[in-house]
């Protein structure tokens, strides 16, 4: 068995109980798009599927709050399966810089392998699926839908956007919409582009809906 296929059957018990939008189908998407932007632009196979299948083994959302355990999490993961340490490094670095932290707050992406990887998660949270996810996440954390009264914020640290009170709604003004423009890859910026108008037409339903008068 190769290291990847090791790594699927090993994480995929971790994830299959999950109803937060983070379960192992999420895992299988962002593995198969990282695939497919790894053809069109290049980068180390290998080192992108390990990334993609680890990305999310120790969120924040999930873990008790600490913000920057993923990459080590990973890390002990592959050392266990004698993984060769500079590789390990490499991987590390790409799952620390996946996340979306907050609006204000840059999380550049250096290696053509990290660029791919945040693409593929950053366009899982965008289009059909990625309004799904975010209602499922809302639903989760026992969320408002949307509350006229609370409006969007601009979060300028990590601590501020995971820590804030929000809506399902006021989450894609501070995070979904703003991913179109952070996208690394030519090829993710053009499947970004359709799902980005989908979500603009679906909030503009919403509202519609929401205001809808009998006079
Ligand atoms: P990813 O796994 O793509 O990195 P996150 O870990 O940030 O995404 O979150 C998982 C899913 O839950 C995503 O679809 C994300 O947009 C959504 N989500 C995160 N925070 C909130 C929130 N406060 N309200 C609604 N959805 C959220
Ligand atoms: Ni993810």
């Amino acid at each position: 068995m190769s290291i990847v296929q090791t790594i699927q059957k090993e994480i995929a018990p971790i994830f299959a109980e999950d109803a937060s939008g983070h379960d192992l189908h999420h895992i299988n998407r962002v593995l198969e798009m990282s695939r497919y932007l790894q053809s069109k632009e290049g980068g180390d196979l290998e080192i992108i599927e390990l990334a993609a299948l680890l990305h999310d083994i120790s969120d924040h959302k999930f873990n008790g709050g600490k913000l920057n355990e993923g990459g080590n999490a990973a890390a002990v993961i592959l050392h266990r399966h004698a993984y060769p340490s500079e590789r390990i490094e490499q991987i590390k670095e790409i799952i620390d810089s996946v996340s979306f932290k907050g609006a204000g707050v840059e999380t550049h992406a250096e290696t053509i392998e990290a660029q791919i990887v945040q693409d593929a998660d950053r366009l899982d949270a965008i289009g059909a699926i990625g309004i799904g996810r975010t209602f499922a996440y809302g639903g989760h954390k026992g969320q408002a839908m949307y509350d006229p009264e609370l409006e969007a914020t601009s979060h300028n640290s990590f601590e501020e956007y995971a820590q804030s009170k929000t809506t399902t709604i006021n989450h894609f003004h501070e995070k979904l919409l703003l991913l179109k423009d952070r996208l690394n890859t030519d090829t993710a910026k053009q499947i970004g582009q359709e799902r980005h108008e989908l979500m603009l037409k679906f909030l503009a339903d919403f509202e519609k809906e929401w205001n809808f008068k009998s006079e």
